[in-house]
């Protein structure tokens, strides 16, 4: 076989090399380090990192909080957590034993300004060389003081990175302030703004998608694309979250940073390299072409909703108000946009994203759908234009449903059927959580999956002009039943299109 088509065997996928390859001996500093999201995936996503032998023995992961604690209580705090939440069953007794040896503690208020920074100090003065990653796993309001404390402490040493999470801001300003205050103490190449919808396996496929195949490319564009739908749907409430839900909501929580994520992915141009800045440059790009939303397109391109009793795979649930604790509430759980990306490539096609809690079920999918045939041969016969469907989750797949002829002999009869990609078919490796990926990017060093500051303004700015507009012309939250796919207002503005959601 030649090297050409050497990795077509046959009819089968050749699954590649699945060898991990080790990273550079580490401290991480996990502050928020007994919270829900070091308990749910951080620490389980090491643990993962560690049985396949990506991390040393010799690296160290340093939990922070307020609480006084022994290393033996975190220990098994985090323990206890992975049981509980853990849904794989790659648990091991021996393993874990080894793998708590890496895990330390130490008691930090950082929210007191007089705090007292030594013992993490002393802890990290065993070896000053090695890479550093501060993971801020805290409320953002305390971004700016943890890295101030952290400098003055002198533990920011050449090899130190650090980790934010999202919300980075609330808005442009607050943004802008967040990546100025961190800026002054980090180097924007040592700034990992993590956004853990870039570390899924079928996210990342969609560069190699796009980029991978010369086939999807030509047609890349309003030439043959009539529209793009991009859906993140939950069919979980807010839990027990309201507190910071309710301050953000579903544009803030989701949209200025999944699903517009997922947007730039879908529409940018294709990068010179996949080094972060190439990727990056073009998905601010993307960014900075997205029309404002304003009062004269605001009710006619957006709905925001709010879910209200109802049954969720047949079990009753509350509504949104019950489940924050309140008697009133403007908070969208809801947001259904018709966004346009106003330049050369994407003019005149509009790009649909909703995401909403509470929905029928836990889907995300981006649907490509291509332009009618120019002429039918087929006389009445109805033909399906083309649509590729990517299914990000569950049940990973990439299927491009086609027209072929129906066998049969009494006329020409013509079906829609899936070229069907379905990763279960075809793969049968452990889908690793998006976290186990970008933590290991962050110790070395990789930031092509991480978001630069001007990227994060830029969304903000975009999304800002939904949230003025909506304020200034008073759109109203749209109530709809838990279980149902948003209110009817979100299938309306499709309609008027002549489209659906898919
Ligand atoms: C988080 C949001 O960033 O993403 C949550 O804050 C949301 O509200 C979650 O539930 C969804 O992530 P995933 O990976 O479960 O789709």
């Amino acid at each position: 076989m030649s090297d050409k088509n050497s990795a077509q065997t046959g009819e089968t996928i050749s699954e590649t090399n699945s060898a991990f390859l080790p990273v550079d001996t580490f401290d991480l500093v996990v502050f928020g380090g007994t919270g829900d999201l070091a308990r749910r995936k951080l620490i389980p996503s090491l643990y993962h990192r560690f049985c396949d032998g990506q991390i040393s023995p010799e690296s160290r992961i340093i939990g922070t909080s307020r609480s006084d604690r022994s290393q033996e209580d975190y220990r098994r705090l985090v323990h206890d957590a992975y049981n509980s939440f853990s849904q794989d069953d790659d648990y091991d007794d021996g393993r874990w034993s080894d793998f708590k040896n890496q895990l330390d503690y130490v008691g930090l208020d950082v929210g007191d300004d007089k705090a007292d920074w030594t013992a993490l100090a002393k802890v990290l003065s065993k070896d000053a060389d090695r890479v550093r990653v501060f993971y801020l796993a805290v409320p953002p309001k305390l971004y700016v003081d943890i890295c101030k404390g952290l400098k003055a402490a002198g533990l920011v040493t050449p090899n130190a990175r650090v980790v934010l999470e999202k919300p980075i801001g609330t808005d442009f300003k607050t943004a802008q302030s967040v990546n100025q205050g961190v800026g002054a103490v980090f180097a924007e190449s040592s700034i990992y703004r993590i956004d853990h919808y870039l570390g899924k396996e079928t996210v990342q496929n969609l560069l190699v998608l796009r980029f991978g195949n010369v086939l999807l490319e030509p047609l890349w564009s309003n030439r043959a694309i009539d529209h793009i739908e991009i859906t993140v749907a939950e069919s979980i409430g807010v839990g027990g979250r309201g507190a910071y839900y309710d301050g953000a909501g579903a544009l803030r929580d989701m949209v200025q940073n999944h699903l517009l994520q997922l947007l730039c992915l879908t529409a940018m141009e294709t990068p010179a390299s996949l080094d972060a800045d190439d990727v990056r440059t073009e998905k601010l790009k993307v960014l900075r072409a997205l029309r404002l939303i304003t009062d004269t397109n605001v009710a006619e391109d957006t709905v925001r909703g709010q879910y209200a009793r109802g049954k969720v795979e047949d079990e009753v649930m509350a509504d949104y108000l019950t489940d924050v604790g309140v008697d009133f509430s403007e908070t969208e759980t809801f947001v259904a946009i018709k966004a346009h990306i106003d330049n050369w490539r994407w003019a005149g096609v509009p790009i649909y994203i909703r995401t909403g809690k509470r929905m029928a079920t836990r889907r995300s999918d981006i649907v490509i759908q291509f332009k009618p045939v120019p002429h039918s041969v087929f006389g009445d016969t109805k033909l399906n234009p083309n649509r590729l469907v990517i299914r990000l989750q569950p049940d990973e797949a990439v299927r491009l449903w086609m027209e072929i002829k129906e066998p049969g002999a009494g006329g020409l009869r013509l079906k829609t059927v899936p070229l069907n990609l379905a990763y279960a078919d075809n793969f049968t490796v452990r889908y690793p959580d998006a976290y186990e990926r970008l933590l290991m990017d962050v110790v070395r060093g990789n930031l092509s999956l991480f978001m630069r500051g001007d990227e994060v303004e830029a969304a903000w700015k975009w999304v800002d002009s939904i949230l003025a507009a909506w304020s200034s012309s008073g759109q109203r939250i749209e109530l709809y039943q838990a279980g149902q796919d948003g209110p009817d207002e979100a299938h309306d503005m499709l309609q008027k299109d002549g489209n659906s959601w898919v």
